[in-house]
């Protein structure tokens, strides 16, 4: 990536990168200490101590145009979340788990339906509460983690804090508390592209949850990762849900995995039902 690289917002925890010069961004980072090693409290507000239902999807309907026909993706999705539930989301590659997460993420609209957030149409949110929603209460986590190669662990976990217009010191010492509790403390100064991929993804994780989301969404994080990894991450992600009291959906394939989580819904054939029940012809 060039130096002068622009880091562009992109939605819950996600930097596109663009080769120009960045007026204010660049300008930022610039000055960041090379080491990010202080301490601060958690200061969570709220997110573990949400009850009831957080996250409810209904009759959720998403296609896409294909040449003259359309493919139904999802034909009526619904979905009823409890807060503290980890809840993970199986089905064949082409089922529409990412479909199914943009959705909850708002990252995507649906073409009917309707997502609720404790119990809010999100279709009825103005722009910035559109904006908050998915950025704070959203923790998003990739298959490909999507981190920028050129900068440093500690800088990559701190950009969505940056990117909210938090000062340097703050946004680094809560850096250096999720990295430490991704285990990564050793790794604040390191370059996010020389890490190796199980690193990345915890680097993705802190980054996910440094605004302290209530939902944390992962599509696919541990996809691209040896057994070994996968397992560590999955894990990694099962603790930091208990500890913070987070509500987690995982889409996944690997169905042993997926047997950890409080409940396992199965995407097929555009429905999302529990593990078991099968969509009826
Ligand atoms: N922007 C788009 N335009 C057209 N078709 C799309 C678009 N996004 C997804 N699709 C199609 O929707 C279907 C579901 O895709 P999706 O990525 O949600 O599946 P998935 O379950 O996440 O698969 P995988 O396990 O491979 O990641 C696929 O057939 C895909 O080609
Ligand atoms: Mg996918």
């Amino acid at each position: 990536m060039p130096k002068d690289a622009v880091v562009r917002w992109k939605g819950p925890n996600f930097c596109a990168v663009q080769a120009e010069p960045a007026p204010g961004l660049r300008n930022e980072l610039k000055d960041m200490p090379a080491q990010a090693t202080a301490t601060a409290p958690s200061n969570r507000e709220g997110a573990g101590l949400r009850s009831g239902v957080l996250i409810e999807a209904r009759d959720l309907r998403k296609s896409y145009k294909a040449g003259a026909s359309a493919i139904n993706v999802l034909s009526g999705v619904n979905l009823r979340i409890e807060a503290g539930e980890l809840i993970a989301v199986i089905g064949a590659s082409g089922a529409g788990k990412s479909t199914l997460l943009h959705l909850l993420a708002a990252l995507d609209m649906p073409t009917s339906g309707t997502v609720y957030f404790e119990q809010k149409a999100i279709e009825s949110f103005r722009e910035s509460e559109l904006a908050d929603y998915r950025n704070r209460s959203i923790g998003f986590v990739w298959q490909r983690h999507h981190l920028l190669a050129d900068f440093s662990a500690a800088e990559n976990v701190a950009m969505p804090l940056l990117m909210r217009g938090a000062g340097h010191s703050e946004a680094l010492k809560t850096s250096a508390r999720w990295l430490r509790e991704v285990g990564l403390e050793a790794r604040a100064t390191q370059r996010a592209g020389e890490l190796s991929g199980g690193e990345q993804q915890r680097v993705a994780i802190a980054r996910a949850l440094v605004q302290e989301p209530a939902l944390l969404l992962a599509d696919e994080p541990t996809g691209d990762l040896d057994e070994r990894n996968a397992i560590a991450v999955f894990e990694l992600m099962q603790r930091l849900h208990r500890e913070h009291r987070l509500t987690s959906i995982l889409a996944t394939h690997n169905t042993v995995l997926a047997e950890r989580a409080d409940r396992v819904l199965r995407l097929e054939h555009g429905l999302l039902l529990p593990v078991g029940d099968r969509p009826k012809p």
